[in-house]
This record gives C-alpha cells, sequence and structure tokens, in this order.
C-alpha cells in the first residue's frame, strides 16, 4: 500500500523525468503542516509555499503585503508536515529586487526552512537573479503569464498573452528563464494553445493554472482546490471536496484528474 512515509522522496531530476515520461506532474499550495500532510498522503509531486497566502489565508487584497519572515514561517511549517514530495516557496514582493537580496532571502528559505526550490514572478531583468540563484545550487521555478505581484501594471488579474506581440513576448520570457538556469516553469492564465507551443518547446517542465491542459503538470491553490476561497470561483478551477468524503480524497481526485488528462477541461482553459 502506497503510504508516504515509506515512499521516495520527489526530486528535481524526477520531475525532469516525468515530462521526458510523458507523465502529468501534480502540484498544490499548502501554507500549514496538516494541509502539507494530506497533499503527501495524496500523492502530489510538490507542494507550493504561495505567497497567495496573503489573500486566502491572510484576507488581503493582493499578495503584495506577504513578507519574508512570513514565506519563511510558513515554509517551516509545510517542511514539517511532508515526507515525500518537493517544497517549493515563493519569493515574496521586492525580495529579490537585486541579486545580493535575492541570494540571502533565497538562502534563508533553503537552509533555515526546508526548502528545495524557490519560485520568483518575471522574465527579463529577473534572469540574472535566476542564474545567481542556480549558480549558488539554489533550484528556481520561474512564474510568467499572469504574475500576481505586477497586478497593478497589468490593471487586474487578467487573462495575459492573448495578441499575438503578447504571445511572443512571453514565448521568448519563457526561453529566456530556461536559458538562465529555471528548472520549472508555471504559466499562470494564458490562453491554452499558447501554454501548450511553449511546453513543447522548454525542455524544462511547464505547470499551468488557468494555462489549459498541454502543460506538463497543473497546479491550484488548495483554498480554490477545496472550495472553500471567499467569493467567485476563479473560471480554471473545480471543488474537488463535492463529492469526496475528506481533504485527503479530493486532492487525491484531483491528482487523478490530472494525471489522467480529465483535469483541467476546456471549460478551465482560456
Ligand atoms: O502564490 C501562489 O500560490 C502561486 C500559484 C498560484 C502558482 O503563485
Amino acid at each position: 500500500m502506497y503510504t508516504s512515509a515509506n515512499a521516495t522522496p520527489v526530486t528535481v531530476p524526477e520531475l525532469h523525468a516525468k515530462k521526458r515520461r510523458g507523465e502529468k506532474i501534480v502540484s498544490i499550495t499548502a501554507y500549514d503542516a496538516s494541509i502539507a500532510t494530506r497533499a503527501d498522503e495524496a500523492g502530489v509531486d510538490f507542494v507550493l509555499v504561495g505567497d497567495s497566502l496573503g489573500m486566502v489565508v491572510q484576507g488581503h487584497p493582493s499578495t503584495l503585503p506577504v513578507t519574508m519572515d512570513q514565506m519563511a514561517y510558513h515554509t517551516a511549517c509545510v517542511a514539517r508536515g511532508l515526507r515525500r514530495a518537493l517544497l517549493v516557496a515563493d519569493l515574496p514582493f521586492m525580495s529579490f529586487r537585486d541579486v545580493p537580496t535575492a541570494l540571502a532571502n533565497a538562502a534563508r528559505l533553503f537552509s533555515e526552512c526546508g526548502a528545495a526550490m524557490v519560485k520568483l514572478e518575471g522574465g527579463g531583468w529577473v534572469c540574472k537573479v535566476i542564474e545567481a540563484l542556480v549558480r549558488h545550487e539554489m533550484p528556481v521555478c520561474a512564474h510568467l503569464g499572469l504574475t500576481p505581484q505586477s497586478v497593478h501594471r497589468l490593471g487586474g488579474y487578467r487573462v495575459q498573452g492573448k495578441t499575438e506581440a503578447a504571445a511572443e513576448r512571453l514565448r521568448a520570457d519563457a526561453h529566456a528563464v530556461e536559458a538562465a538556469g529555471a528548472a520549472l516553469l508555471v504559466l499562470e492564465c494564458v490562453p491554452a494553445a499558447l501554454a501548450e507551443s511553449i511546453s513543447r518547446e522548454l525542455r524544462i517542465p511547464t505547470i499551468g493554472i488557468g494555462a489549459g491542459p498541454g502543460c506538463d503538470g497543473q497546479i491550484l491553490v488548495v483554498h480554490d482546490l477545496l472550495g472553500i476561497t471567499p467569493g467567485k470561483r476563479p473560471r480554471f478551477t473545480r471543488d474537488f471536496l463535492a463529492g469526496t468524503h475528506s481533504v485527503v480524497d479530493a486532492i487525491g481526485a484531483y491528482a487523478a484528474a490530472v494525471r489522467s488528462g480529465e483535469f483541467p477541461a476546456p471549460e478551465h482553459a482560456f
């Protein structure tokens, strides 16, 4: 019987091997040890301590107020709940604004808090931060498309890459973060056809959220997956708790739906 206690920990090379084998990668967010334990039991491949905690845990209208101390606290909490899944932690707003600041903040998440990878939003100038982190043995997950830390520049939480010019900028950024050494790429709220073609072009796995079924894996905010996010449920999510009897079953149903290709369905894509 599968239990996370006797399972081999997921590694970065294993996530890359999954892409080569055509196996979908499954991820959810977690902010505490209890959900982390359930995610592990349900066989999720990696858990992200997202700065989305600013919205779903703290009740802010954006992720911008989240601090490094808060990320460190929640990452350490999640680390205590995991046995198998790889732990990825977000670098919050302004915490990677230059190379020395990014190195110090990321190192804290690895050495004090148990992270095995950090995620940071953006392309362009962010590539030199990615290069420095990777040079110092800290694997990086890049994040393009709807990058919530850019909400004021973007003018809201909107699908990105819709015009031909915007799609080509996004594709160029995707190639640039891969060339800079990113190990994974989250694509958030981009047209499904664009995400699929980028996923085919890159060697590194793409992880979609509102980016259609053509990505190499999927991630959801756990509150969306359990149907407990206040307000209107985002179109790209599904309430997996409905019809199941426990949180671990709901996460397991999500994992099975991603691995079989049943989620995301056309109605979850743009
Ligand atoms: O902060 C977060 O939870 C994220 C995911 C939505 C990818 O960035």
